[in-house]
């Protein structure tokens, strides 16, 4: 059967070119090794520009007050302490570095008055920290790096999507996959694999992801024997669109708040102010104009409460509209129309800061945002678990295999600032693709096993042998039920139901039949996306169960407060030879004293 297989030879195969992959595949690129890169659609196409309001660095170009140690405790802080401090410690050091890189490749950030590059509010982060290109800072990243990748002699595979990890004898040895448009298979030898796919977001019902977020690299990890760690921790956007339905999920950026935009309930009450937490109180505004001064610029001023941290903020939203305070279609409202009360020009300053946000309204819910109010509802956005990495090289336990971005976990804890993932995607996209290179220098040629790709081969052509039901709706229940039982806010007998349905979607997943050929068959790629957002889903509810408290994007209903038990823990899943699913907690690595202190100083 081999025979009808396209077969590459790379040195480091990166799977995903978003954020983490191009950077990664530079790296390696630099590093003087051959590297191919697959997506699963266009390149430029990736989730990396929904983080459209800013990349998170400590420049301090508009707060001279900030540096990487309030960067660090910052994050730690917003993670909940569940972060792997190596990581948040190295990603605080670094991400200057790396924005100061992207601008000498091209990037062309917003400038402060003397020509810096401009730094705005987001939630969590103590200062104005967030280095953006208008509400299109993702979009700019990927350009960039693609306009820069592009002359290395990197190969891409687009529209192309991997099935399972190639090992020999433990080690990663390549993929196996395919390509759309054609559904012609593919073998890819490799001494090292860079994960860098991106999220989960599919699993949900309501998301700011599209198509291609199925949980690839997490599932392909999970599969090849990877631990993975803190998969309960699913990040809800407070602020997606919520009407027309057609749009539900679409992102709404933090840049809006960031910008002054307040939200409010159907009785125009600025609900945030309600419910500030104990740890954040020091910092946040009690009075809306502090809270607009502080989005000003003004240095004594405390920050409005609706850049408390995403978490806090989706809760809000939730609560609001649980007791009936929602909007007409089940959200709240967010307005950036009233700053025109403070502002001299302030429709010009809106449509200039926030250029997207604008047209996103206008053109899909015929919405003027300089005039009127949006309505947004919490979207599913994020993953902050993933891939266990090292954190210096950003290799998983699997030797040769490693992951950055969003699939890997550990820098985020239990819940990530918004800009903090565009840092990330860069620091340990560098990283992996730096390791990853040596690690192919170093460990010689692999062998691939010829059974393990004829067996998936057989298995992935199994849906066009099957006269069952359609995948898309087996997609669609997934989808529903995920967002019914194991969502924003959780409780144990809806996840164990969870469970259960689990189990019956995997048994209607195993009997879907597609028609037609292998040629763009995107009924074929469904069904053979479900068996990712299976096992992410199944290990996002696994962990959900076992985290019996409620910490950062995880809430649950039956266990509110924090717990010590597994608050000091990070939950673990990993696969046995045997097929089943391990769990375990692990303690947390010990913070070294002298970042213990600089948390301490930022107190
Ligand atoms: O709201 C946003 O612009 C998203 C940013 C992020 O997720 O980092």
């Amino acid at each position: 059967m081999t025979t009808e297989y396209q077969t590459f030879d790379y040195d480091v195969l990166v799977i995903g070119a978003g954020g983490a992959g191009l950077r990664a595949a530079i790296e390696a690129s630099a590093n003087g090794v051959r590297v191919g890169v697959i997506t699963k659609s266009l390149l430029g196409k990736a989730h990396t520009v929904m983080a459209e309001g800013g990349i998170a660095a400590a420049l301090g170009n508009v707060d001279d007050r900030d540096n990487w140690k309030v960067h660090f405790a910052d994050t730690m802080r917003g993670g909940q302490y569940l972060n792997d401090w190596r990581m948040a410690e190295l990603h605080a050091k670094e991400a200057p570095d790396r924005v100061r890189e992207l601008e000498a490749w091209g990037a062309l950030f917003d400038r402060t008055k003397d020509g810096r590059i401009l730094q705005r509010n987001f939630g969590g982060h103590r200062y104005p920290r967030l280095a953006h290109v208008g509400d299109r800072t993702g979009l700019e990243m990927i350009r960039t790096l693609q306009d820069h990748g592009i002359h290395l002699g990197i190969d891409v595979h687009m529209e192309s999507t991997v099935l399972t990890l190639l090992k020999d004898s433990g080690r990663i040895a390549g993929a196996f996959g395919y390509e759309r448009e054609r559904g012609r298979f593919l073998v890819f030898q490799a001494r090292a694999v860079v994960l860098a796919t991106g999220g989960i977001g599919r699993a949900y019902q309501v998301t700011s992801n599209s198509w291609e977020y199925t949980g690839d690299g997490h599932a392909l990890a999970y599969d090849a024997g990877a631990s993975l760690s803190d998969m309960e921790f699913v990040q809800f956007h407070p602020t997606g669109m919520i009407w027309p339905p057609s749009v539900r999920g679409i992102l709404v950026t933090e840049g809006v708040r960031g910008e002054g935009g307040v939200l409010q309930n159907k009785e125009g009450r600025r609900f945030m102010f309600d419910d500030i937490p104990e740890n954040y109180r020091a910092q946040t505004a009690d009075t809306e104009d502090e809270g607009w001064r502080y989005t000003q610029g003004d240095r004594n001023a405390r920050r409005p409460p609706e850049l408390l941290t995403r978490d806090h903020v989706a809760r809000c939203i939730v609560r609001e509209v649980r007791e009936g305070r929602g909007t007409p279609h089940g959200g709240v409202f967010l307005d950036i129309s009233w700053i025109k009360a403070r502002m001299p020009n302030a429709d010009a300053h809106i449509k200039r800061k926030l250029p997207s946000m604008y047209h996103q309204f206008k053109q899909l819910a015929d919405i003027d945002i300089t005039q009127e109010p949006m309505e947004v509802g919490p979207t599913t956005h994020y993953m902050m678990g993933g891939v266990r990495v090292d954190a210096d090289t950003q290799m998983s336990d699997v030797p040769g295999l490693f992951a950055a971005g969003e699939c890997a976990a550990g820098l985020h804890g239990a819940n990530r600032l918004g800009g903090n993932s565009l840092s990330d995607l860069l620091v340990f996209g560098k990283r992996a693709g730096e390791y990853a290179a040596r690690f192919a220098k170093e460990n010689a040629t692999v062998t691939l096993d010829s059974s393990q790709i004829d067996a998936t081969a057989r298995e992935a052509l199994e849906p066009f042998e099957r006269n069952g039901e359609n995948p898309y709706q087996v997609q669609h229940d997934l989808q529903r039920m995920m967002q019914d039982l194991v969502g924003i806010v959780r409780r144990e007998d809806e996840m164990e139901r969870a469970l259960e349905e689990l189990g019956k979607l995997r048994e209607r997943a195993r009997n879907a039949g597609v028609v037609g050929n292998r040629e763009y068959n995107g009924g074929w790629h469904t069904a053979l996306d479900l068996h990712n957002l299976l096992t992410v889903s199944e290990l996002i509810t696994c962990a959900a169960i076992e985290r019996k408290e409620s910490r950062g994007a995880h809430f649950r209903d039956d266990y509110p407060q924090k717990s010590e038990a597994t608050g000091t823990c990070n939950i673990i899943l990993q696969r046995s030879d045997s097929g089943e699913l391990n769990l375990k907690r692990e303690p947390l690595r010990e913070l070294p004293s002298e970042l213990k202190q600089v948390i301490e100083e930022m107190k």
